[in-house]
């Protein structure tokens, strides 16, 4: 672990090979630590992890919050109903009032983008030690859930040794609201990184043929990408045309409280078309898992029997997988400040 370089975890568009095989590795070194002995490790002893989190979350926050207890860290959450935010304070200003009780790490989750990265630039700019970690900002980036995603299908393919090489060549379809899925974008920048082929598939209104360039652009600040060679992108509109050698599947809710217009008008309509259902699985030519960063709309994205179906649906592991990778994350920043 002695080449990670990352003072804050942002995006996964700066994260190489070696930086995905790290988190990878030490979340598989974390992952009994709940199941076995004390059910802790005092790794992060004394140091205090601070979840702010403007936006409603269930699993992200929970699942910082355990981790962080299982390396034995103080933890402070904010709630942001009873906060000054009524008060007219900003995002920022609230943030630092957290650095000043002496935050080691801010976890933080804005409806807006580039909260966390504004916060990280002010954080370096003064010359303070405390690490940002987003925990999803608007349609922007949640590494965390592209991280947990990208662990789940490495111990998917290869459960003795999930690497991010275990998903090499695979193709794996995301399917629905991309274009107001942070998790999608993480996602494009984590698999294709490990040598993926994604294939993108919705209907217009909600995946605009741009997304094919997604990962082509460098990442802001940066003139190279820091992969070498990336998996492809390809975008679909029929799921049975993206089903079409299928290795694994990803749903996305239909994120309503993001769309500006009505870019949906019939929910029937919808499943019918891009409902991941039992029937709509056989167009696979193989079983594949099928993945959804949850909440889940039942009978939406997905039919209620296929999500309580947990030979097929990983969505009780990406909860499960999470924990450790978010002490995998939260362990690489604590230790270094
Ligand atoms: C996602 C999010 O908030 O971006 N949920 C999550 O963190 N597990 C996806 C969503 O809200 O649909």
């Amino acid at each position: 672990m002695s080449d990670w370089s990352h003072r804050h975890i942002l995006d996964l568009a700066t994260f190489s090979l070696e930086d995905f095989n790290s988190v990878l590795e030490l979340a598989n070194r974390f992952k009994d630590v709940p199941t076995k002995g004390t059910r802790k490790l005092p790794a992060l002893q004394g140091r205090l992890i601070t979840t702010l989190f403007f936006e409603p979350s269930t699993r992200t926050r929970s699942s910082f919050e355990l981790a962080a207890k299982r390396l034995s860290a103080d933890v402070q959450s904010f709630t942001p109903t009873s906060s000054s935010l009524s008060k007219g304070e900003t995002p920022i200003d609230t943030a630092l009032t957290y650095v000043a009780m002496g935050a080691d790490v801010l976890i933080v989750r804005h409806s807006s983008t580039n909260v966390p990265d504004q916060l990280a630039s002010y954080l370096d700019a003064t010359g303070s030690k405390t690490a940002v970690l987003n925990g999803g900002d608007g349609l922007h980036s949640h590494p965390s859930q592209g991280l947990l995603d990208l662990y789940t299908l490495a111990k998917f393919f290869n459960p003795n040794n999930p690497k991010p090489e275990a998903i090499k060549g695979k193709r794996i379809v995301i399917v629905g609201d991309i274009l107001h899925s942070r998790v999608a974008r993480s996602n494009l920048w984590a698999l294709t990184a490990c040598g993926a082929n994604v294939v993108l598939c919705g209907p217009p209104t909600l995946l605009p043929y741009e997304f094919a360039d997604f990962v082509n652009a460098p990442p802001p600040g940066q003139s190279h990408d820091p992969v070498a060679k990336r998996g492809q992108i390809t975008i679909f509109r029929s799921l049975k045309e993206a089903f079409k050698g299928a290795d694994a599947v990803m749903t996305l809710r239909l994120q309503k409280e993001r769309m500006r217009q009505n870019l949906i008008t019939d929910l029937y309509q919808y499943h019918y078309e891009y409902g991941i259902t039992h029937e709509s699985l056989k167009w696979c030519k193989q079983k594949v898992p099928v993945l959804h960063p949850g909440p889940v709309n039942r009978g939406v994205e997905m039919s209620s029997a296929l999500l309580e179906d947990t030979s097929i649906c990983l969505v009780k592991e990406q909860v499960q997988n999470g924990i450790p990778i978010r002490m995998a994350l939260l362990y690489l920043l604590a230790t270094r400040v």
